[in-house]
């Protein structure tokens, strides 16, 4: 087996009091798609900004190929090719798409303080970038605000690979998108691991994970619930401890039995009608 990409051994964070995450274990392998599932709180995005240089671990260890690393910033994480999309910072919507591909990374002609972007071979590249993803967009010119929420992701996906990644980070890609649109992104997820890159998908949605993940790390209050891999574990069950198996069962049992019983017709009415006439009294 070869060296995983990333691979994090009971790493552990805390806010001053607050524990964020606590010996959490994975691995992230090159053509693979390790999923990060949990509820609110549960320390996805503070893993993940473990993994992207944004904040560094406190407890454990984190390895990048092998090499024992405490990154300090996410600038660092890019150049040992690991690339993180979030959610809402993924795109500037006024640019145009090719601008949002390139974002200060533009190729450029002339010399020196004499040159500017080369706008033709820019376009050139995003189409072409772009359409070896699979995705046909008519306008590279046209702002990126004009695109679909699933298509924006698509851009920032196709960015990331264009430019090296090795690794791929994705905070909720399918958070905000309708059933279509999320399957849209899902397949370029695959595209992105089937070209060899180590993928991280963090959702809370099991039917989102389950089709594209290899592995599925489960994150509840900052500790982990195993990280299990696809053979080992069924959609089913997943979805079951995602939901909290028994805690949900309990919560159903208790709205049932907390169930009111509805007031019967016209007499909501009739406390209007009874609230009006006191308050014409009132005035009178
Ligand atoms: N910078 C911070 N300072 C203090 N506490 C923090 C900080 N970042 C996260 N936390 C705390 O750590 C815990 C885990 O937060 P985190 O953002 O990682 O959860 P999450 O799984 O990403 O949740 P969500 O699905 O809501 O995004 C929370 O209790 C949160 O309040
Ligand atoms: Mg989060």
């Amino acid at each position: 087996m070869s060296t995983p990409l990333l691979e994090v051994r009971n790493v552990g964070k805390r806010f001053g009091g607050v524990i964020a995450l606590r010996e959490v274990s994975t691995v992230v392998n090159a053509g693979e798609v390790t999923c990060v599932l949990g509820d609110n709180g549960a320390g996805k995005s503070t893993l993940i900004k473990i993994l992207a240089g944004a904040h560094c671990h406190d407890e454990g260890e984190y390895l990048v190929e092998g090499e024992p690393v405490r990154l300090s910033s996410p600038r660092e994480a890019l150049d040992r090719g690991i690339a993180t999309v979030f959610q809402d910072l993924a795109v500037v919507p006024l640019m145009s798409v090719w601008r949002n591909f390139f974002l200060g990374s533009e190729p450029r002609v002339g010399w020196g303080p004499f040159s500017m972007i080369d706008r033709k071979k820019a376009c050139e590249t995003t189409r072409s970038a772009l359409a070896d993803m699979g995705i046909d967009l008519r306008d590279v010119e046209q702002p990126v605000g004009t695109l679909s929420g699933g298509e924006r992701q698509c851009v920032a996906i196709a960015r990331a690979v264009h430019f090296g990644a090795k690794v791929l980070i994705l905070d909720e890609p399918t958070a905000a998108l309708g059933v279509k649109q999320a399957g849209v992104v899902l397949k370029y997820v695959a595209q992105a691991r089937d070209r060899g890159l180590g993928v991280v998908l963090i959702t809370h949605n099991p039917h989102h994970a389950y089709p594209v993940g290899d592995r599925f790390l489960l994150l509840k209050r900052g500790r982990s619930l195993g990280c299990q891999e696809k053979a080992d574990i069924t959609l089913a069950e997943l979805t079951r401890q995602m939901a909290g198996g028994a805690e949900l069962e309990a919560l159903e049992h208790e709205l049932r039995q907390e169930r009111v019983v509805p007031e019967p017709a016209g007499a909501l009415e009739k406390k209007v009608n009874n609230s009006r006439l006191s308050k014409e009294r009132a005035i009178s």
